[in-house]
């Protein structure tokens, strides 16, 4: 079972240098990131498009940290095997695409790779309820996906965070609870009161002076 308490740092290399994408992942790596989040946009699910299996492919021998996939894509269920062979170690998908969630979650998890569900800041935590007990992460999305960049959406989703901690607690789960969008060194410590325990974050560590200096200042917030 994972510890669902240790607190995760999660650099998001959309918000990376692309022209030097290897160069960014050790960079990550060295700074003392704990998995590396790859967003992955299909121009349908959310208004912008940004890298397929292959990147992930690409990406993989040049890493030994965990390759969390989040698939903001309209068919999961269709593209993930693709993630799956370029070498993800967790898949997350959205509770809103267009997919039969149940299935892809287990095919997911068949496939040797832990399985996430993601929900996003406008949709209500009731419609991820059903899978709570079948998954391995649960991601509140604390910004409207599609952009690296924007404003952490307290109001909308820490509600969500605190709904999905609670819910594990009571009925014995082990989930990790993840965030993702406007997360720098501030907002950080409020996702973790809230409940969250992996964070992602782009802008706020690639764009950093240090990216150690802020790994670590996330880690104690
Ligand atoms: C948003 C993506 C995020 C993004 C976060 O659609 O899912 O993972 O990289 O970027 P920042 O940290 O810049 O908000
Ligand atoms: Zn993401």
């Amino acid at each position: 079972m994972e510890d669902c308490n240790r607190r995760i740092i999660a650099p998001s290399i959309l918000a990376a240098d692309w022209g030097n994408v290897a160069a960014e992942v050790a960079r990550a790596e060295a700074a003392g990131g704990d998995w590396l989040h790859l967003d992955v946009m299909d121009g349908h699910f959310v208004p912008n498009i940004s890298f397929g299996p292959q990147f992930v492919a690409a990406v993989r021998p040049r890493t030994g940290l965990t390759l969390d996939v989040h698939l903001m894509i309209e068919r999961p269920d269709v593209y993930f095997p693709e993630f799956v062979k370029a070498g993800a170690d967790r898949i997350t998908v959205h509770v809103e695409a267009q997919h039969d969630v149940g299935d892809t979650l287990k095919k997911i998890r068949g496939s040797g790779c832990k399985c996430g569900l993601a929900i996003n800041p406008d949709s209500d935590f009731a419609l991820v309820e059903p899978w709570l007990d079948q998954i391995d992460l649960l991601l509140v999305m604390t910004v409207r996906p599609g952009f690296g960049g924007q404003a952490f959406m307290e109001a909308e989703t820490m509600p969500k965070v605190a709904a999905g901690k609670a819910w594990r607690q009571k009925h014995g789960l082990s989930y990790h609870i993840e965030v993702d969008g406007g997360i720098d060194t501030e907002t950080v410590a409020i996702a973790g009161a809230h409940g969250a325990n992996v964070m992602v974050a782009g802008t706020s560590l690639f764009k950093a002076a240090d990216m150690a200096e802020s790994i670590e200042l996330m880690r104690e917030a």
